[in-house]
C-alpha cells in the first residue's frame, strides 16, 4: 500500500503520514513500514514490483488508511434489540427486554441468522476486532465463533454465565452445567483456531448479580488453568446494579474486592462501564492491570448510569481504556458514534469537574477506538496501529464517490488532518471502502 496513513502513537498523539509505504506478507504481517517516501522514489520503485507475486495498492487522492477499530464490549445476541428500552434502569431492562430476546438463541439456526448479520454489520463499520458476549447457550456461542472465523473477524467470544436472578427459561441449570458448557466452548474454539490467531474464548460472568459464589469461583479456576484467555464482566455500571450487588455479597465493600477474591481480575480482564469508581477501586484496577471498556452510548441511554465513566481520570492514572459500543444496550454499533459520544460525555464531565477533567480530543477518542482498545484486549503487540511485525488490520477510508458531500464534505485545499477530522465527526460506513483483517479483505473489492 502506498498513500496517506493515519494512526495513533502510544502516547495518544496522531501520526499523520501524507505518503507512506506498507508491505504486508501473505500471513497478514507488516514487513515494511516506510513512514515517508518521496514521489520520485515511489516512481522508481514501482516498476520493480513483480505483479505475479505482489498486489500493489496505490491509494487514490481522496483515500487514507487507518487501523481497524476495536469494539471492546458488544453483545452479539442483542443485535436485533438495539435501540429498545431507552431510559430504562438496568435490571428492569434485562427482565423486560433482554432476557426474553437472548432466550431465542436456544435455537442455533436463529443464532446463525442473527449472528451472521451482526458480524457482517460490524465488519462493514470497520470493527476488525470485537469482544463479544454470547448468550448463555453453548451451541449458539460456538456458532458465533465459527462465523467470526469464517468471515475473518478477530474476536473474543464468550458463553455468558448466569445461574441466578434470571427467569427459569433463560438461566444456566446449575453451576456444573454452566462451567461444563464454558469448557466445551473453550475446547471448540481451540479446535477451530488452535493458536488463537483470530478467535479466542473470553470468560464471561455476566455480572455478579447473575452468578453465585460457586459459579464465580469455578470461573476463577478456569481462568487460572487457562492463562491465555481473556475475562470480561460488567462493572460498577449503575447505582441500581451496585446496590443489588452489595445486597447479594454483604461481605464485600466494593466490586473490585468481590471479583478479585474469585480470581477474575488481572491484566486479561475487560471491565465494562466503570461509571462509578472510588479512589480505592481506581488504584486497585491500575495495580491489577485491568482494562476498561468505556461504553458512552449505553452509559447515557440505558442502564441507569446516565453518567459516563471518568475516562480522563483513567487516562491520567495510566489505566488502560478502550471503547465499546455495548450494542444493543448502546443503540449504535458504530465505533464512530461511540467516539463522538465519548467526546460529548467528556465535555459534560469537564464542566461537572470544574475543568479538572479535560474533555477528550479527536486524537484521543481515535486512540481509544484503536490502540487503546488493543491494549484493553492485550493485543497491542499484534494490532492497534501500524508497525513492522504487527498484523494488518486496517480500514481504507475514502471521502469521494457516490455519497460525496452527504456525509464527509471535503473541499479543495483541505489538509489531510482536516479531512480526517471531517471523517471522524461526519463519516460513516459508506466512507469505509475496504476493510482488512490480518491482511485479508473482509469488506470491499
Ligand atoms: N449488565 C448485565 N447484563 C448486561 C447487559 O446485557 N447490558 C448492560 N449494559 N449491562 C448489563
Ligand atoms: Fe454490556
Amino acid at each position: 500500500f502506498a498513500g496517506p496513513v493515519i494512526h495513533s502513537l502510544p502516547n495518544t498523539d496522531l501520526e499523520i503520514l501524507p505518503l507512506a509505504l506498507l508491505v504486508i506478507n501473505p500471513a497478514g504481517v507488516i514487513t515494511t513500514f516506510i513512514k515517508s517516501i518521496s514521489r520520485s522514489d515511489l516512481t522508481l520503485a514501482l516498476p520493480i514490483v513483480d505483479p505475479e507475486t505482489t498486489t500493489l495498492h496505490l491509494l487514490a487522492p481522496d483515500q487514507f488508511l487507518i487501523p481497524g477499530f476495536v469494539d471492546t464490549h458488544n453483545h452479539a445476541p442483542q443485535w436485533a434489540q438495539r435501540g429498545l428500552g431507552q431510559g430504562m434502569q438496568i435490571l428492569d431492562w434485562l427482565s423486560a427486554l433482554t432476557f426474553p430476546n437472548e432466550a431465542k438463541f436456544a435455537d442455533p439456526a436463529y443464532a446463525k441468522t442473527i449472528y451472521a448479520r451482526c458480524v457482517d454489520g460490524l465488519l462493514r463499520q470497520g470493527i476488525t476486532t470485537a469482544s463479544y458476549y454470547g448468550s448463555a447457550h453453548g451451541a449458539a456461542t460456538r456458532v458465533l465463533a465459527d462465523l467470526c472465523l469464517a468471515k475473518g473477524q478477530r474476536a473474543f467470544v464468550g458463553k455468558c454465565n448466569m445461574n441466578r436472578n434470571a427467569p427459569g427459561y433463560y438461566c444456566d441449570a446449575s453451576v456444573e452445567e454452566s462451567l461444563q458448557v464454558t469448557e466445551e466452548c473453550i475446547a471448540h474454539i481451540r479446535g477451530i483456531d488452535p493458536d488463537g490467531r483470530l478467535v479466542k474464548h473470553v470468560l464471561t460472568p455476566r455480572f455478579a448479580i447473575s452468578c453465585d459464589d460457586e459459579l464465580l469461583k469455578g470461573l476463577g479456576e478456569i481462568a487460572k488453568r487457562n492463562d491465555d484467555l481473556p475475562i470480561q464482566t460488567h462493572f460498577n455500571e449503575a447505582e441500581q446494579e451496585m446496590e443489588a450487588t452489595k445486597g447479594l455479597f454483604p461481605g464485600f465493600e466494593n466490586e473490585v474486592d468481590l471479583y478479585e477474591s474469585f480470581g477474575l481480575l488481572g491484566r486479561r480482564s475487560i471491565l465494562a462501564h466503570c461509571c462509578y469508581m472510588s479512589g480505592y477501586e481506581m488504584e486497585r484496577i491500575k495495580q491489577l492491570g485491568c482494562g476498561v471498556a468505556h461504553c458512552p452510548v449505553s452509559n447515557m441511554t440505558v442502564g441507569g448510569g446516565f453518567m459516563a465513566a471518568p475516562v480522563r481520570a483513567f487516562m491520567k492514572a495510566g489505566i488502560k481504556v478502550g471503547l465499546g459500543t455495548d450494542s444493543g444496550g448502546g443503540f449504535s454499533s458504530s465505533i464512530l458514534d461511540a467516539m463522538r459520544q465519548a467526546m460529548i460525555a467528556s465535555y459534560a464531565r469537564e464542566v461537572a469537574s470544574k475543568g479538572e477533567d479535560k474533555g477528550l480530543s479527536i486524537a484521543e477518542v481515535f486512540y481509544l477506538a484503536t490502540l487503546g482498545g488493543a491494549e484493553v484486549c492485550c493485543l497491542e503487540d499484534k494490532i492497534g496501529n501500524f508497525a513492522v511485525g504487527k498484523e494488518f488490520d486496517a480500514v481504507l477510508v475514502g471521502t469521494r464517490g457516490e455519497h460525496e458531500g452527504v456525509m464527509t464534505m471535503v473541499e479543495e485545499g483541505d489538509r489531510l488532518e482536516t479531512v480526517f477530522e471531517k471523517f471522524v465527526m461526519t463519516g460513516d460506513d459508506r466512507n469505509m471502502v475496504q476493510v482488512y483483517v490480518q491482511g485479508r479483505l473482509v469488506k470491499g473489492s
